[in-house]
């Protein structure tokens, strides 16, 4: 197991180019289930999730190929229709082929995730979705089996809004006999890159971005070529990354339109903006302000920076209360940076973070993937040397992480444990 070691305390300065989303390239690798041929997708990501998708195609069936960020999925037989414990209990994104197998085969066979290191993260507005779709559902041993003779086009209705749910039934949908209404869905920008891939691939959908989805079955898609948009998650951290240690760092090939809500929280610690097309140069003060915030599905303030944030809090002049409404574990982290010297408080979903003057550097544990990312941030700016272990956890989601930082002068190396 590998384990990064980072002596903190420098301004980091420099240019990064920001790697395709992670949680668009999940769905879309999913969404070449559903036409057989070879697809070709551009920007994926070299990460631990993407390989994962890539064998739990491959176990389907499909041929996966990744060279340079360019993937090669050819779907044209698909033979098997499960996805393994040993793949689900790894990513839970693999959830994602259920909705696409369905369309193509009519079956699916999925182990049932069970909670992870952020919460009980159960999937039953996926099913119900597939059940209002025509499908019958039963329980198997831990699985879950979806069958469908014929998918019928219904009206969904998301009690709260889901994006691997959302991203499931419009996977579903496409191929489904009639229209299909999704109300209360997710809004986030993945779902709209999936929603873009599969309309590249022949289906029609409209509303994507919006609170409602409609979706006109067609008969057949056909093989996709397509660009997966920038990780703006990743974008965020390193702009948590510049924030924290007072740098200036530029970021390329992004979406500055998918972080307003992060931009603006950022521009209330003092942090200096300059947007210029796919470009953002983040420039941090000499402190930042406390701010506050809470998680909303998006255009809210987004779960997966929340982390990132309450490291940059740490450090920052004043109080900060950060309030977690979408997981209800998500604060594994906090643990961790009050062994840096953070002193942060939890009760119920709801964190106080009282900025200090310095965080010193310890030895740390990463817990899941944006945990890991707040310990990162964390300790370029700590006093001292950290070391975090388990970082398979950061390799999940985090392409090249530690090249990164040291392109940005950051000491920083992976060594094995
Ligand atoms: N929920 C249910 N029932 C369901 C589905 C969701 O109760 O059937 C609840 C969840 O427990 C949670 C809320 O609904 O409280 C929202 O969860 P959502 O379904 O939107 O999350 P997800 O689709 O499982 C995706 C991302 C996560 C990101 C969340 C929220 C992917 C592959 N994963 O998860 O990304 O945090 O949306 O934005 O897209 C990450 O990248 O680190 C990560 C965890």
């Amino acid at each position: 197991m590998d384990k990064l070691v980072i002596r903190g305390g420098k301004r980091l300065v420099g240019t990064v180019t920001v790697s395709g989303a992670k949680n668009a390239a999940l769905p879309i690798m999913a969404a070449t289930l559903l036409a057989p041929g070879e697809h070709v997708l551009r920007n994926v990501p070299h990460l631990r999730d993407v390989s994962t998708m890539g064998r739990l195609m491959a176990n389907l069936g499909a041929g996966f190929h990744l060279e340079k960020n360019r993937a090669i999925l050819d779907c044209t037989e698909i033979k098997n229709y499960e996805a393994p414990y040993d793949l689900v209990s790894t990513m839970r994104a693999s959830v994602l082929v259920l909705g696409p197998l369905v369309a193509r085969l009519g079956k699916a066979k999925v182990s049932l995730p069970g909670g992870c290191a952020i919460g009980a993260r159960p999937i039953n507005l996926h099913l119900m979705g597939l059940e209002k779709l025509g499908a019958t559902i039963t329980l198997d041993a831990g699985y879950v089996v979806v069958r469908a003779r014929k998918l019928k086009g219904a009206s969904i209705y998301f009690d709260m809004p889901t994006v691997t749910g959302t991203e499931n039934i419009l996977m579903a949908a496409v191929l489904a006999e009639g229209k299909t209404l999704i109300e209360n869905a997710a809004r986030e920008p993945e779902v709209v890159d999936l929603a873009d891939a599969l309309i590249a691939m022949g289906a029609k959908i409209k509303g994507a971005g919006e609170s409602i989805i409609e979706v006109e079955g067609v008969k057949k898609l056909k093989p996709l070529r397509y660009r997966i948009i920038p990780d703006r998650i990743e974008t965020g951290t390193f702009m948590a990354i510049a924030g924290i240690t007072g740098g200036d760092i530029t970021l390329r090939n992004t979406r500055p339109d998918h972080l307003d809500a992060v931009i603006n929280k950022l521009k209330d610690t003092g942090m200096k903006f300059r947007l210029a097309g796919k470009s953002i140069r983040v420039i941090g003060p000499e402190r930042l302000k406390a701010v506050s915030t809470t998680t909303m599905p998006y255009p809210g303030f987004p779960t997966d920076m929340q982390a990132q944030l309450m490291s940059m809090m740490c450090l920052a002049e004043g109080a900060s209360v950060i309030s977690e409404k979408i997981f209800e574990n998500r604060f594994m982290h906090v643990a961790e940076l009050k062994r840096m010297g953070a002193d942060i408080t939890i009760e119920g979903g709801i964190a106080t973070v009282r900025g200090v003057r310095r965080l010193t550097g310890a030895p740390l544990m990463a817990t899941d993937l944006r945990a890991s990312a707040s310990l990162i941030v964390a300790a370029v700016a700590a006093e001292g040397e950290t070391s975090v272990k388990r970082i398979y956890h950061l390799d999940r989601g985090y392409e090249r992480i530690e090249e990164k930082l040291q392109s940005l002068g950051a000491d920083i190396i992976r060594e094995k444990e």
